[in-house]
């Protein structure tokens, strides 16, 4: 849910817009605090760097506790760069990092063998490769219980039509790699989407215990299960936003049934990103030309989808504020918000599909700085260089400091990559 713009807080974003320029990020590292903080029961917070994988977020979240999953050499890298460690192979069920992917590219191979970072494998082709490459290493498997959700088709990860996960039925075959390639398991894991419905939960936690029971079954042994993401924010006024405690209580009684299956104490793992951060940051974007168009009346802004991409890919919905540069009250009207890029999809008002919507804003003038809520997740991180446009910058708030934690991009670097 978007904080509050009080008068005090629409000042302090004005002068960092006229500090850092337009468009910029900026993020409250008090949220992001608040929202570990509702976590605590998990033995192990995992955060989904992918949701916003800039290293000082990551050296937020380690200074808390917060260990940290990677889905790319890169990820790996950062995480790295961040101060994150990877233990002994007898310590792996604690390791700070985690690599979770569908397959290993050649590079990635290397990376994960060179630091030993545990992997968590989702494919039995990676089990093999990773078993030929590094004998004895440490394993998690991410399941697919052959049922997902996630607030759009494109973020559903469960299910038969999905590219994820090992199919729940051929956990015994991956089982039997595992075996036979020396391997050592971890846990399972499971992820079925983000923005998921809590209607699901039960069927979730219900499909690792019997996942449990197949590795007991097969005579392997397991230290701890991991319940994936996909936890939901309030994205709209009147959105439920989520029952942390009620969510940890279903884990907990798994967790528990896993135990008795097992035979022994297992760590319960959360792994979520937008969670995290989503409701930390804030897009900020100067109107730079307002126009009627028939019956639609346009807010044109300096931030398109190469920057925040997730109303053009999903349709998804952002709060926006307009901060009138003159301070004034203005009559609202029905906006349509779009962006410079040379592309008719670049509108962050529209609904899964593409249709054009309009938002109720005050009457925007060139000038006035528009806010667009609740971007602290997969908005940085899915940025694009489209139409040449270079990356732009990214500014922590703590309390009363704030400090620059990216540089904008420019345009030369762009080029020097071609040369
Ligand atoms: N774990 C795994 C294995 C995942 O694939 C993901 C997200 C997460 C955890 C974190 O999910 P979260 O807690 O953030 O929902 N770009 C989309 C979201 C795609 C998420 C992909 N995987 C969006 O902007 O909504």
């Amino acid at each position: 849910m978007p904080q509050a713009l009080t008068p005090a807080r629409e000042q302090r974003l004005q002068a960092l817009a006229a500090q850092y320029g337009t468009p910029l990020w900026v993020y409250d590292a008090a949220v992001i605090r608040e929202r570990i903080a509702a976590l605590r029961g998990f033995d192990t917070v995992r955060f989904a760097q992918k949701a916003c994988s800039n290293t000082h977020i990551l050296r937020l979240m380690r200074e808390q506790g917060v260990k940290v999953d990677s889905v790319s050499r890169g990820e790996v890298l950062r995480a790295l760069a961040a101060g994150y460690t990877v233990g002994t192979d007898a310590d792996a069920v604690h390791s700070d990092i985690v690599f979770t992917a569908d397959l290993l590219d050649r590079e990635t191979l290397k990376t994960v063998v060179e630091h030993r970072v545990p992997v968590n494998a989702g494919s039995i082709d990676m089990l093999e490769q990773l078993g030929e490459a590094s004998p004895g290493h440490p394993v998690w498997l991410r399941l697919n219980p052959g049922f997902g959700h996630g607030h759009s088709n494109k973020t559903n990860t469960g299910g038969e039509h999905s590219k994820h996960g090992i199919w729940h039925t051929q956990l015994p075959d991956a089982l039997a790699v595992i075996a036979r390639r020396g391997l050592t398991l971890i846990g399972l894991h499971m992820h079925i989407g983000s923005g998921v419905d809590y209607g699901h939960l039960a069927q979730v936690c219900g499909a690792m215990v019997d996942l449990v029971r197949v590795v007991k079954a097969q005579g392997l042994d397991l230290q701890a299960i991991s319940a994936g993401g996909g936890l939901s924010i309030p994205y709209r006024d009147g959105d439920a936003g989520i029952d942390t405690a009620h969510y940890f209580s279903l884990w907990d009684a798994a967790r528990q049934d896993a135990q008795a299956v097992i035979g022994h104490p297992l760590a319960l793992e959360l792994e979520p990103g937008r969670y995290l951060v989503a409701e930390s940051g804030v897009l900020l974007a100067e109107v730079r030309a307002v126009k009627t168009q028939g019956s639609q009346h346009f807010l044109l802004v300096d931030a398109g989808f190469n920057e925040l991409m997730r109303p053009a890919m999903y349709g998804s919905f952002h709060a926006m504020s307009l901060i009138p540069a003159d301070g004034q009250t203005r009559p609202t009207q029905a906006t349509v918000v779009a962006g410079p890029l040379c592309e008719s999809g670049d509108v962050f008002t529209q609904e899964d599909g593409g249709v054009v919507l309009t938002r109720d804003l005050p009457r925007a003038r060139v000038g006035d700085l528009l806010v667009i809520h609740d971007t602290g997740a997969y908005g940085a991180s899915m940025s694009s260089n489209y139409n040449s446009r270079p990356l732009i910058a990214e500014v922590l708030v703590d309390g009363p400091t704030e400090r620059q934690i990216r540089r904008r991009q420019t345009v030369d670097e762009l080029l020097a990559l071609e040369l």
